[in-house]
């Protein structure tokens, strides 16, 4: 495990805790910029998960035999440090799901369904990843309801100004944001829209796939009704991610997906749900994925997501003072300090793809296209941009090393 000193990340430390970057790649160090679209895992979530399959694995919940129980308590204990991590009130309220975009199609399904019709208005923003916007339209459209976003400023902050005159002119019963986007690195600021949206008896769901890995994330504090978080974005395993509702709600929703483990009782007639976080979570969990999580988690809260954000906030400052110096290069989304370690930019007159392909010959990873972002790219008039994202792991020849594979493209393509 790396040293923290104080609050202050040892990044070199804590790379040396992943085993992906003993590799070269076109005989270069890796660079990996690309950690806001999926993270690097560390030698002990790998470890806590060969562990358990080498002396843990059983199916979960239906075993009667020692073996199944440990893997049951290793399930449940992965549940309790999700739910520790989160603040939230109790684990029964966390659900195991395949990643957030299943979680937050959870409660667009089983939430509103039931409780979206004609007259209803349901509001996200143009900051949104799709997985947090197409289950909103797509349940809306179906119910009758209106959808609406709220615009972006010119510094690719949420534009709250017009909230008034929303409230007025629609029925709002669902309010749906991200709490950092994943295409600008913007942090929003909830407080305000979390107030306004319980002042009109809407419910307030929050993507935070993109915050969780890089900041504390306390749903008691945040005052929302669902977050939905991904473990592979935070140093955990793909396949697994948590859905938290506020308990109340959670109760009163329809499940999701149906079948084994969710029922309390099955007959001909009529089938009873499950009690939480069960009637959730049909079909066998992802066991081991969950084992990884939990051991992602003890891997961050050892580190500190405190020094997690400041160490992605000074790398964010060096990106964008970096790349303003290049001519031809604009960059979007608001000052590093408003902004987690995520830099988009495009470089004029060189397709985005090609810019990255330029850099992977580089060793450098980056992702270019929408970002799953395309009502974003419409209002920033764009295609696609690149964007480079920064993780604990990330140290600032790797930054350097983007620069002067930016470079290389533009003499390329002069
Ligand atoms: C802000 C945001 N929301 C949702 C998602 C969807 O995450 P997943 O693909 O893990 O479901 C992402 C992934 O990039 C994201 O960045």
């Amino acid at each position: 495990m790396a040293v923290v000193t104080g609050r202050k990340l040892d990044a070199p430390a804590v790379r040396a805790d992943f085993p992906i970057f003993e590799q070269r790649f076109h005989g270069k160090p890796l660079a990996y910029l690309d950690s806001a679209n999926s993270s690097q895992k560390p030698r002990q979530v790998l470890a806590a998960m060969q562990e358990f399959y080498e002396t843990s694995y059983a199916n979960v919940h239906r075993a009667v035999y020692e073996l199944g129980e440990r893997s049951t308590a290793a399930l449940e204990g992965a549940r309790e440090k999700a739910a520790r991590f989160l603040n939230a009130p109790s684990a029964r309220d966390v659900i195991f799901v395949r990643n957030a975009t299943e979680g937050l199609n959870l409660v667009a399904y089983s939430w509103g369904l039931n409780n979206l019709g004609a007259g209803d208005a349901v509001v996200v923003t143009e900051l949104e990843h799709h997985s947090n916007f197409v289950p909103w339209q797509y349940i809306a459209r179906r119910h009758g309801a209106e959808f609406r976003m709220l615009p972006l400023d010119e510094q690719g902050e949420l534009d709250l100004s017009g909230l008034d005159e929303v409230g007025r002119s629609a029925n709002v019963k669902v309010v749906a944001t991200n709490l950092v986007s994943n295409s600008i690195g913007t942090i929003n600021d909830l407080g305000r829209l979390v107030s306004w949206a319980h002042e009109q008896g809407a419910i307030f769901v929050c993507d935070a796939a993109q915050a969780a890995p890089h900041m504390a994330v306390d749903v008691q504090a945040l005052g929302v009704d669902f977050l939905a978080i991904s473990g592979h974005k935070m140093c955990g395993p793909s396949g697994i991610g948590a859905l938290w509702g506020r308990a109340e709600l959670l109760q009163s929703m329809e499940p999701f997906l149906m079948g084994g483990h969710m029922i309390s009782s099955v007959g001909f007639e009529r089938t009873t749900w499950g009690e939480l976080p069960h009637k959730f979570e049909a079909g066998t969990s992802p066991i081991a994925e969950a084992v990884g999580l939990g051991a992602a988690i003890d891997y961050l809260e050892a580190i500190g997501l405190d020094a997690v954000e400041s160490h992605e906030h000074e790398l964010a400052a060096y990106a964008l003072e970096q790349l303003q110096e290049l001519p031809g290069v604009r960059l979007y989304g608001p000052p590093a300090d408003r902004r987690a370690g995520i830099v988009s930019f495009n470089v004029q007159g060189i397709h985005p793809h090609d810019v990255a392909q330029v850099l992977d010959s580089e060793g450098v990873c980056i992702r270019a296209g929408h970002h799953c972002c395309q009502p974003l790219m419409a209002k920033l008039g764009v295609m696609a941009t690149n964007r480079a994202s920064f993780y604990l792991y990330t140290v600032r020849e790797e930054i350097d090393q983007l620069v002067a594979g930016v470079r290389k493209a533009q003499r390329i393509f002069a």
